[in-house]
């Protein structure tokens, strides 16, 4: 079976109802980035950083996968397939993709804020100040913020490294070290970006392109792929 990987961004999500980052003036649901996504934040206004996310939480419960998401899940009919996904939603799993590796966390898991290795399902949207983790700190959203480790980073690069057919879909490849991910991938492999706005970074050129929203353009590139 060949082995597809799939680099997907918050574009994928779009129209599912989940706004992208760079598609507003660099806010994010009318947040600076910096107050809400950072170490700092969470030091000086955990309760702000917690009712954020909270929020996005909610969000994501109330979205659903749209046919981007269900075609990805349909392509392991016939390929070995990987979502390496930056998106912090549950609409790959949801849509059934067995194989996804979230490269920043997942918002339906909190996490210990003494020990990022120890995280925990979320029962509901809301996470409460004063929930506790095993060592008794408080737990926050299973996010990678600015400024944070990314450790699933070598994994995916590894992925990344054993492509035969290579996807990017709906990311802007602004944050490191995700985009630096194109980079592992072997010259040889027949890739593909699906974005309205393909973004012109180093590694673009070589991809086959496909210039339409993820709902239109993944469907059609999966019909191909599994004729
Ligand atoms: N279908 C496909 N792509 C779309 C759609 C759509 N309907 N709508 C927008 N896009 C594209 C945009 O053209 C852009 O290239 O999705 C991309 C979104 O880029 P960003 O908003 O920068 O999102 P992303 O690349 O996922 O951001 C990476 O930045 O803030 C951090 O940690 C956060 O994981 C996130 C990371």
């Amino acid at each position: 079976m060949k082995n597809v990987v799939i680099l997907t961004g918050a574009g994928i999500s779009a129209e599912s109802g989940l706004k992208t980052f760079r598609d507003s003036d660099g806010l994010w649901e009318g947040y600076n980035i910096q107050d809400v996504a950072t170490p700092e934040a969470w030091e000086w206004n955990p309760t702000l950083v917690q009712d954020f996310y909270n929020m996005r939480r909610k969000s994501v419960l109330e979205a659903k996968p749209n046919a981007a998401h269900y075609a990805l899940a349909k392509l392991e009919e016939k390929y070995k397939v990987t979502v390496i996904t930056q998106n912090i939603d549950d609409l790959h799993e949801r849509a059934g993709s067995k194989n996804v590796l979230h490269l920043h966390g997942i918002i339906t898991r909190s996490q210990s804020s003494k020990n990022p290795n120890l995280t925990y399902p979320i029962d509901g949207w809301e996470l409460k100040m004063g929930e506790l983790c095993e060592l008794g700190s408080q737990l926050r959203a299973h996010v990678v913020w600015f400024g944070e480790p990314v450790p699933m980073i070598d994994k995916a690069a590894q992925i990344c490294s054993q492509a035969d057919i290579f996807m990017l879909i709906g990311s802007s490849l602004a944050v490191y070290p995700a985009a630096g991910l194109l980079n592992f991938v072997p010259a040889y492999v027949q890739k593909y970006v699906i974005d309205p706005k393909i973004p012109s970074v180093y590694g673009i050129e070589s991809m086959v392109r496909i210039e339409a929203k993820a709902a239109i353009g993944v469907p059609r590139l999966v019909e191909e792929l599994l004729k």
